[in-house]
């Protein structure tokens, strides 16, 4: 008999509850578990071996909870060790198990609603240099020129609930302005970071309205949806009761204190030690 189990979505903190959130609408049928190393965020600063080694950790964690499939909701942690974990780990670990990252659904569109086919990035410091996206895009459509833009500020801001108040407008200006100087034909602009969604209203104050936005969370649940329709064998392994849990690294009080900035819905939190 198979034994069924949660989707797990996992991030470095809060960030991935946006995708999770979209996820829900796409696939309401199947079981969550979500996993935030709270106690350990950002990774967006982080050097590639820690991102690793602490994603990995996470990984193996929510398949010992029973995940088939771990989603990494985190594009620090899909940029510096998806693949990795991929090739090198899972084979050891169980093959027969699957973790997908945020990158690549986004990637996939952009040749497709870019009509200068000069695209933006807005990420983590960590996302930006690890190179992920350029290269990503430079696979699937050669002739896109890229540029990125680094909003260390951005995290923080939204992980204080500052992200509606006007001490954030000078953060997103400065980083919406930099990234248009780098190129004057950006007609698109991916947000390469989860929480960049609750910042929305603030970047579309600032940015010219023949920019479009790629929000990751519609397009990780409909390439998600895509995904388990093309892999029944994983498909059938998922637990279908429509329910969630959460799982922190930090203090559960903590948690729930910031994640309704987030999600909205019961939270039902239970610490975890990684
Ligand atoms: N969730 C991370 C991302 O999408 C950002 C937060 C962090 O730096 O840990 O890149």
């Amino acid at each position: 008999m198979k034994e069924l189990g949660p989707i797990a979505v996992f991030d470095s903190g809060y960030g991935g509850l946006t995708v999770l959130n979209k996820i829900r609408q796409h696939l309401p049928q199947y079981d969550y578990i979500y996993l935030g190393d709270n106690a350990r965020t950002p990774y967006g600063t982080r050097s590639f071996e820690v991102v690793y080694e602490y994603t990995l950790e996470a990984v193996k964690k929510l398949f010992s909870m029973g995940a088939h499939l771990v989603i990494l909701a985190c594009n620090t942690a899909s940029a510096k060790a998806l693949r990795n974990i991929q090739q090198k780990d899972l084979p050891h670990i169980d093959p027969s198990r699957r973790v997908l990252g945020v990158i690549r659904p986004s990637v996939e569109l952009v040749d497709e609603l870019s009509q200068t086919k000069h695209v933006g990035v807005l990420g983590t410091v960590g996302t930006v240099q690890s190179e992920s996206y350029p290269i990503e895009i430079s696979k699937l459509y050669p002739e896109i020129v890229v540029s990125q833009e680094a909003c260390p500020m951005w995290v923080p801001l939204v992980e204080n609930n500052e992200s509606k108040e006007g001490g954030a407008d000078y953060f997103v200006k400065q980083h919406i302005d930099a990234l248009l100087n780098k190129d004057k034909q950006i007609d698109t602009i991916i947000l390469g970071c989860t929480h960049y969604p609750l910042l929305i209203d603030k970047i579309n104050k600032y940015l010219p309205g023949n920019i479009q936005l790629v929000e990751q969370g519609d397009i990780v649940g409909e390439s998600l949806k895509d995904y388990l329709y093309r892999h029944p064998e994983i498909e059938e392994k998922c637990s279908k009761k429509s329910s969630v849990q959460f799982y922190t690294t930090e203090q559960v009080s903590k948690f729930k204190q910031t994640a309704g900035i987030f999600f909205e819905g019961e939270l039902n939190v239970q610490h975890v030690v990684l």
